[in-house]
Order: structure tokens, then sequence, then C-alpha cells
């Protein structure tokens, strides 16, 4: 069966360490290793914008000896004109993996169900594993051992950061915390997955509907838009409803002293992040950025050294 990675817990605890170990190396020896020498291509696929997905998919594609065939939907057949499943038949034959940024859950299943070569979630609806992968890596370096530490997410508890924060924490061992107003909570099943790996890791997973008690004490503070892509006619409704969500310097005094502030970008300043903080000392956001590329190329490579096997 072939490995996909869909969403966060697509990885065990044990394989997560290892794509983070293998993500640490590549970035201390960043054109050390070569698995798509050939070059083998692998297609990245957008139906949504993007800017730190594309380059760093594209930049780490190429670090690794292969070549990267970037596709917006508006120019292809998917999207409409052609099953998500149809395009999965067609590539699998010419390339060595599939990373697609879409809407629906749903339709990553798809591309997934049957195709030989790993299929990779660049952002859904429901989640953004990739990035959290890389904000893990980000939180090593800053921060330490994973496992013990306290994250707060506070913001769009339903969104796919939200959500993914909620998988990817428990498994690598951390207390996450996600603060959202009571109608943006994270969906029930969600929370029940991710509250099963903790009782596995010696992690905890809690949703509140109260920001300082999300953040108290926390060793990470994240937030992320409150108006995610494809949720813009939503905004004024929003943007009433995320006001005591904000991250400011007076949320930020809650959390440990040695607290850090991450947020995956784009952000919005002045909504859901003060500019004084993310633009503080304890914003680490251009790592969190950067990070991308090596937590990617790391995943890429243990994908497709699984599928070999
Ligand atoms: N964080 C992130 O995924 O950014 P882009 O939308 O620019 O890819
Ligand atoms: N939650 C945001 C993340 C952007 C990288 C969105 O989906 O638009």
């Amino acid at each position: 069966m072939t490995r996909h990675f869909l969403r966060d817990d697509d990885l065990s605890p044990a394989e997560q360490r290892e794509v983070l170990e293998r993500a640490v190396r590549m970035k201390q020896d960043r054109w050390g290793e070569r698995p798509l020498a050939g070059p083998k291509s692998v297609a990245v696929i957008f139906d949504k914008s993007s800017t730190r997905t594309r380059v760093s998919f594209h930049v780490g594609i190429s670090d690794m000896g292969g070549s990267p065939l970037i596709i917006s939907t508006a120019s292809s057949q998917l999207g409409g004109k052609e099953t998500a499943a149809d395009t999965a038949r067609v590539l699998e034959r010419q390339v060595a993996a599939i990373v697609w940024r879409t809407y629906a859950q749903s339709g990553l299943e798809q591309m997934a169900q049957g195709t030989r070569v790993p299929v990779v979630n660049a952002l859904s609806d429901d989640f953004h594993p990739c990035q959290l992968l890389a904000d893990l890596l980000t939180m090593q370096e800053h921060k330490g051992e994973l496992a013990g530490l306290t994250v707060a997410f506070v913001g769009d508890g339903r969104s796919n950061m939200g959500q993914s924060y909620l998988l990817a924490c428990a498994t690598a061992g951390m207390h996450v915390r996600v603060g959202s107003p009571a109608e943006h909570s994270p969906e029930p099943d969600v929370v029940a997955a991710a509250q099963r790996i903790a009782a596995e890791t010696g992690g905890s997973a809690i949703v509140v509907h109260d920001a300082p008690a999300a953040v108290a004490d926390a060793d990470i503070v994240v937030t992320d838009t409150w108006v995610s892509m494809g949720k813009e006619a939503e905004k004024a409704e929003r943007v009433a409803t995320f006001g005591d969500f904000k991250v400011d310097q007076a949320l930020m005094a809650r959390a440990s002293p040695g607290a850090v502030f991450m947020h995956c970008l784009p952000a919005d300043r002045g909504f859901e992040v003060a500019a004084d903080v993310i633009d503080g000392p304890q914003s680490i956001i251009w790592d969190e950025a950067e990070n991308r590329l090596h937590a990617q190329k790391a995943l890429l490579a243990w994908l497709l050294e699984r599928n070999a096997a």
C-alpha cells in the first residue's frame, strides 16, 4: 500500500520523529541527499493561491535533484473537467509524487485512492500537515524537546491550522490547547482523534472558548488568519466574532515568560495578531517560513524511501 500524507496523523509518533530528525540533517547539509536525481518530476498542483508552499516545494524538489512541475488548476483539466482519480492515473506514470493544495479533504482522498505514488496534502479546508511539520521543526529549534511543551493555538479552531495543530502536536506528545469561539470549534472527530493520540504519547488536547485560558503559561502561542481561503464572503462576520481572540501584548503576557509566537503566514496585522507581537522579539515566523523547505524535503525523501521498500 502506498503511503500518503493527507493529514497529520498519517504519521505515527515514531514516524513523525524520523521525518523531523531527517529534516534537521537535511537543513544542515542542504544538497547532500538527491533522492529525485534523474531528474524525477514531482507534480505540485494549486487550486488556491500560495507563496510559501509553491516556492518551498519548487526549491526543495530542485535541491533533491528533481524537476518540479507546478500546475495551476485553472489552466489544467482538473477542477470540474476531470476527476482527481483520473488525473492521478495519468500523473502516477510520469511523476514520483503528487502534491496538491485544494478545498475538500475528500478530493485528496480520491486522488490517493489506489494511486501508486505518494499524494501529499499541501493544504485543504481541513488540514495543513506540511505546515505543521515545519512548525514542529521550528519549535524544536527554539524550545528543545517537543514532548511536554504546551502550545496554544488561538483563533479559528475549525480551520486547517487549528485542526492540524491538534493532531500534529498530540502526535509529538505536546499539550495542545485550541482557544476559539464556540461556533468555530474544531470538528469533534478531530478533537477525539487528537485525544486518542495524546493518550498514547503522554500529551493532551483540549478546546476552550477563552483566549487567556488557552495561552496561560504556554511555551508557544500560535494564530492564523480569521478568514481562510474560501471564507472571504464571511469576512465581516468573522472579524466581529473573533475580536476577543486577537494575539496582542496583553495576551502574550499571560504565556510563559520565554514564550515564542508563531504564524504560518500570510498574516493580517491588526486583526488576528498585533503588529508589535508578530514583528517583535518573541516572533519566530521567518524561521518557521524557511522550515517549510527543510521539513517538506524530509517528508518527500521519507515517503519515496518508504514506498520503494
Ligand atoms: N503558510 C502557507 O502555506 O503559505 P502560502 O499560502 O503562501 O503557501
Ligand atoms: N488557514 C489559512 C492558511 C493559509 C496558509 C487558509 O486556509 O487560508
